[in-house]
């Protein structure tokens, strides 16, 4: 068959990357976190001094990292200037800054093109996650599936995730979701939204298990 194209976007805490890396690995398909293609920029601005609420200094940085993906869903990597930042990416500081560093068009525009020419050389093709994937990166994907779920179920999800299950762990967990969504929806260049033609799928009272029997039957009808 065809190279197939599975662009999964949605909110913080839905389950997109569980879900994406298990639908990848069922089918036989590569797997791109673009997320983590923004948290390693963002890495790199700190680590380089460059303020992340500067976007003149910013996007004039912007083609300076060298940033590769590795799209085993088994096991995905992410290098920047040869260095592993998978667990880099993942701190506080990073999340915390994000959102701004990925408002700047120039950063986009370079992201962007990475994720096409990564979807384009996909042998059996991809599955990529993340908030711009249906609407702008690839407008022409075979399947296009937007996650949501509610604020609370979310939080829950994350701050597991953290291990920090307590109450006002997840009321400040709750809080930066909400704003980091907040920045991502209201950005002027390619914010969060679903796509016109992406199915939104509610995985509030889902299993994880039923959100990727789901997506892989929404693939199969289409391949
Ligand atoms: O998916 P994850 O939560 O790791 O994404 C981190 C951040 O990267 C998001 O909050 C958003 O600011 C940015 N992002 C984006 N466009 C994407 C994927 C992520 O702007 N396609």
């Amino acid at each position: 068959p065809a190279a197939v194209i599975v662009a999964i976007d949605g909110p913080a805490g839905t389950g997109k990357s569980s879900t994406s890396k298990a639908v990848a690995a069922k089918l036989g398909l590569g797997y791109l976190d673009t997320g983590a293609q923004y948290r390693a920029i963002t890495w790199w601005m700190v680590n380089n001094g460059i303020d992340a609420d500067d976007a003149t200094a910013v996007a004039d940085a912007s083609a300076k990292p060298v940033i590769v993906s590795g799209t085993d869903p088994s096991g995905p990597t992410i290098t920047v200037d040869g260095v592993d930042v998978s667990g880099p990416i993942r701190t506080q500081e990073v999340t915390s800054k994000v959102s701004a560093v990925s408002a700047v068009p120039e950063v986009r525009a370079r992201i962007t093109e990475l994720q096409r020419s990564i979807a384009a050389e996909a042998p059996r093709g991809i599955v990529v996650e993340g908030r711009d994937i249906g609407t702008t990166v690839l407008p022409d994907a075979d399947v296009k599936v937007f996650l949501t779920a509610s604020a609370e179920a979310r939080a829950a999800r994350r701050s597991g995730e953290l291990k920090g299950k307590d109450a006002a762990g997840l009321a400040a967990t709750q809080a930066a979701l909400a704003k980091r969504d907040a920045a991502d929806s209201g950005r002027k260049t390619s914010p969060l939204a679903k796509a016109d033609d992406a199915i939104e799928v509610d995985t509030t009272d889902l299993t994880l298990e039923q959100v990727i029997e789901c997506v892989v039957t929404l693939v199969e009808e289409k391949r």
